[in-house]
């Protein structure tokens, strides 16, 4: 998993590899002037562009990047990037009309820039036809759900895309605007798996639960 960090949200401190990009929002502001595109209306041009520009992203963040997909998560299960380049005049844009009134694709940028290094961008069918980007804002009269629109809930552990037999291998998170009192809790299979005995392991790898 990894995690962008953008403001005050604050991160349960576990296995958590944390890498200031201060220093490098100047080269990152220029990357995102050259590809200009928009990443939903003109997709494929905006990937070959994120292609062709990824090499250029500062080393310092390539190498974090490339040690995190090498080691397997093993050593970090979390990757921070801190102090990332945010989307102008947000903070401006009422929260319900943010889909509709963001105008700048800064986080897409980035998100995309920092993902071909470690794998592919992908989407599913049955998710927003198949969106590669996905924007997480709390819903009125939502406040109390168990998902993307809740608010006013704590959430309960769960895991991205387990519905599809391909899940995706990394989650990447960028956070635009926050409640500075908001908390990201994570769990790793890695703590998790050596807690079990093997009868428990072999309950639930079989075909018996149901995933809503
Ligand atoms: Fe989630």
């Amino acid at each position: 998993m990894i995690l962008f960090y953008l403001s005050k949200l604050k991160v349960k401190k576990l296995a958590i590899k944390e890498l200031n990009c201060n220093k490098h929002k100047d080269a990152l502001i220029t990357l995102k002037n050259e590809i200009n595109t928009s990443p939903y209306s003109e997709k494929k041009v905006f990937f070959e562009q994120i292609d062709k520009f990824s090499k250029f992203l500062p080393e310092e963040i390539k190498k974090n990047l490339n040690e995190f997909k090498t080691n397997n998560n093993i050593n970090s299960n979390i990757l921070l990037f801190k102090s990332l380049p945010l989307e102008p005049n947000l903070d401006s844009i009422a929260t319900s009309n943010i889909k509709v009134n963001k105008e700048t694709y800064v986080s897409e940028i980035c998100l995309a820039l920092f993902s071909s290094i470690i794998g592919e961008v992908i989407g599913y069918k049955q998710i927003d036809d198949r969106a590669l980007f996905h924007d997480i804002i709390p819903e009125k009269d939502l406040e109390k759900e168990q998902s993307f629109a809740g608010s006013s809930v704590e959430l309960m552990f769960h895991t991205e895309q387990h519905f599809h037999p391909y899940s995706c291998d990394y989650l990447m998170l960028y956070c635009l605007r926050s409640d500075s009192n908001a908390l990201t809790f994570f769990s790793t299979i890695h703590d998790i798996l050596p807690l079990l005995n093997t009868e428990d392991k072999d309950t639930l790898f079989k075909d018996l639960f149901r995933l809503e």
